[in-house]
């Protein structure tokens, strides 16, 4: 079977590569690329190199060297055809048929090509010829400069039926037709799509015309303002990015890309200086085209106007991004004053106006954390559990699991300090008892005391459980910040249930300003090698003490889930061996990631030598603890 260099051409700029490889190997950033380990040999300092740009891996050890083909029938051991099948698949083409119509599919194509660089030269002749006079204002009018209505290839359809058919007479109307460039309706003979409209070339990666888009001189009502070329052998529209072939080379320079809205924004935009910016043709960005966003950088900027449509636009890019993200790559969204688009912008307040907004766009995170904010009401306690839902349903939908949980913990914690404010401790008869200050160790009531020997007995069964409720209870004033995790945890472990119910009696009861507080040291046992977490340690730094606390509410959260995803794993083993092997692989690794982590905390402030024996005892106890499989 012959493949047309065009489509595997086709295929390979399809094709991520980096994530790919990432399934199997462990990349790492460096710089535009990606390193890691060698693969195909053995080695300790990363030798070998993804480029995404350039689509090939290259390994400085063993020379190893190829595209995304090359990896899948070295790496995945796959016949070229198989290779080929499985990309395709992932890329959704369609392999060519075994049959000369594919040969015949690619000719027409680059026939096309022919088509479209010949409408285009025409359509440029027109608008430079006495025809074009008022286009040629209109331009003007918009402040384009000569230079730029060069560069981007400005031309005009004359308002006229056949006078395109005519000028390209060299081709067969059923080619004009398949170009996109006549309207073919029955009983009908066909007509130019486009009259009376400047004319935009749209050009792809390798800066040939593939469609066009054109604009009315004068805003009417009930006409389109832009209309575009149909999808054709050539252009698909939600893969393409206008003027990626030149903003391309100009964000690898900056390293940075920014998204617009309209044709007429990338211009302006280049006009002013920013070469870096694409647009996707008139709809909501895909997920093609965000792939295409991250191959010329990492984090690329979306420029959205700052009224609710915007807002509403820029959360339905978010969304469609969330499942996508991998380790590296994110959005940034920059909100344009309401009612402005970038043109608006650099035209009433000059480039700088631009520059100061790109210096600080809003995270990913940030928008859907204040777009959630400002959805609803939040007066009431179910307004308050209906935002968190909504978060959570976004975090839900992230796919990188590290990345999923980094989301969570971050969104739950903004929620929290949001729905359970802190409130200061009132100072009782001279006691002082901020919660990270000095505490004045105090006798429980002993009906307190024995709810909670009786609650945290079976929740004791590892050192983490243990260190998070002794830790709360020494800084009460962090346990309302936590609750939506405590909660959690008590979902998955019914003995820590009631010590996290209590833990939450006992923090509205101090919030009340009603009993006086409780001091660990007279409840719980000693915990000898949990002291060296700071939240455990007397007169550690208050900070330090809140943030490792957190950090390890986080962790214990984390964990039940970890153990199920491992069983699940498991299970699956016999269906799909590869997938749940490297499924076991990575949750495994997440697992020794927390127990080294927890090592490092819990080390940190080690006061002694001998203790190290501790700790060392303490992360066996935390890695191997409750593994199911
Ligand atoms: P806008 O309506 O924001 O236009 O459409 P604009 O970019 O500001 O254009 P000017 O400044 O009025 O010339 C944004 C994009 O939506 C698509 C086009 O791709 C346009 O660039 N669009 C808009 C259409 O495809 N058809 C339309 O009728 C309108
Ligand atoms: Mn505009």
């Amino acid at each position: 079977m012959a493949l047309s260099p065009q489509w595997l051409d086709e295929l390979r700029s399809r094709i991520t590569l980096s994530t790919l490889i990432q399934r199997t190997t462990k990349l790492q950033r460096a710089g535009r690329e990606w390193k890691a380990c060698c693969p195909f040999h053995s080695e300790n300092t990363p030798s070998f190199y993804v480029n995404d740009q350039k689509g090939f891996y290259h390994c400085f050890g063993c020379q190893a060297h190829g595209g995304a083909i090359d990896w899948m029938m070295g790496q995945r051991g796959l016949e070229f055809m198989d290779a080929v099948k499985e990309l395709a698949a992932e890329a959704g083409m369609e392999v060519p048929a075994p049959d000369p119509r594919a040969a015949a599919q690619a000719e027409i194509r680059s026939s096309l090509h022919d088509v479209m660089a010949a409408a285009q030269e025409w359509f440029v002749s027109r608008l430079n010829s006495d025809e074009g006079i008022s286009v040629r204002q209109y331009l003007e009018r918009r402040g384009l400069s000569q230079r730029v209505i060069e560069q981007f290839g400005f031309g005009y359809a004359p308002d006229d039926k056949i006078a395109l058919k005519k000028a390209l007479s060299q081709f067969d109307e059923a080619m004009l037709v398949e170009a996109g460039l006549l309207i073919s309706v029955e009983d009908k003979l066909p007509y130019s799509r486009f009259r009376g409209r400047v004319m935009l070339p749209i050009q792809d990666a390798r800066q040939r015309v593939i469609a066009f888009g054109g604009r009315i001189l004068e805003d009417r009502d009930g006409v389109a303002k832009y209309l575009n070329s149909p999808d054709t052998p050539l252009f698909d529209k939600g893969r393409t990015l206008y003027n990626i072939h030149r903003a391309s080379a100009a964000s690898r320079k900056v390293d940075r890309v920014i998204a617009v809205e309209g044709y007429m924004d990338v211009i302006a935009l280049a006009q002013a200086g920013f070469e870096d910016a694409v647009a996707p043709m008139g709809t909501a960005l895909t997920e093609q085209q965000i792939e295409l966003l991250w191959r010329m950088a990492d984090k690329p900027v979306l420029c959205f106007d700052g009224d609710a449509a915007g807002t509403r636009a820029a959360m339905r890019a978010a969304e469609r991004t969330l499942p996508l993200l991998r380790p590296g790559c994110s959005l940034q969204i920059l909100q344009l004053p309401a009612g402005m688009d970038p043109d608006d912008l650099v035209k009433r307040d000059g480039p700088q106006a631009m520059e100061k907004l790109l210096a600080r766009p809003k995270s990913l995170l940030d928008l859907i954390w204040e777009h959630e904010q400002a959805a609803q009401p939040l007066s009431s306690p179910e307004d308050k559990a209906g935002l968190k839902a909504r978060l959570m349903d976004h975090v839900d939908t992230i796919e990188h699991p590290d990345i999923k949980s980094l989301y969570r913990r971050e969104l739950l914690e903004r929620y929290g300090d949001f729905a359970f404010p802190k409130r200061e401790f009132q100072p009782r008869s001279g006691r002082g008892n901020a919660p990270f200050g000095k505490q004045q160790p105090q006798r429980a009531p002993p009906h307190v005391a024995d709810r909670l020997r009786r609650a945290v007995a079976g929740a004791f069964r590892d050192n983490l459980t243990e260190a998070v409720l002794a830790g709360l209870l020494r800084h009460p004033g962090e346990i309302h910040r936590h609750a939506d995790s405590l909660l959690l945890l008590s979902d998955s472990d019914r003995n820590a249930a009631q010590a996290v119910d209590y833990l939450l009696d006992y923090a509205q009861t101090l919030e009340a300003g009603g009993k006086p507080p409780i001091s660990p040291a007279g409840i719980l046992p000693p915990p000898p090698d949990n002291t060296r977490f700071s939240f455990l340690v007397e007169g550690s730094d208050p900070d330090d003490a809140r943030e490792d606390l957190a950090e390890a509410v986080a962790m214990l959260v984390e964990r039940p889930g970890l153990d199920a995803a491992i069983a699940a794993a498991t299970r699956r083993f016999a269906s799909d061996p590869q997938g749940a092997f490297e499924e076991q692989q990575r949750l495994r690794k997440r697992k020794l990631e927390i127990s080294e982590r927890l090592g490092q905390m819990a080390r940190k402030r080690a006061a002694s030598a001998a203790e190290e024996n501790y700790s060392s005892g303490m992360e066996d106890s935390i890695a191997g603890g409750k593994e199911t499989d």
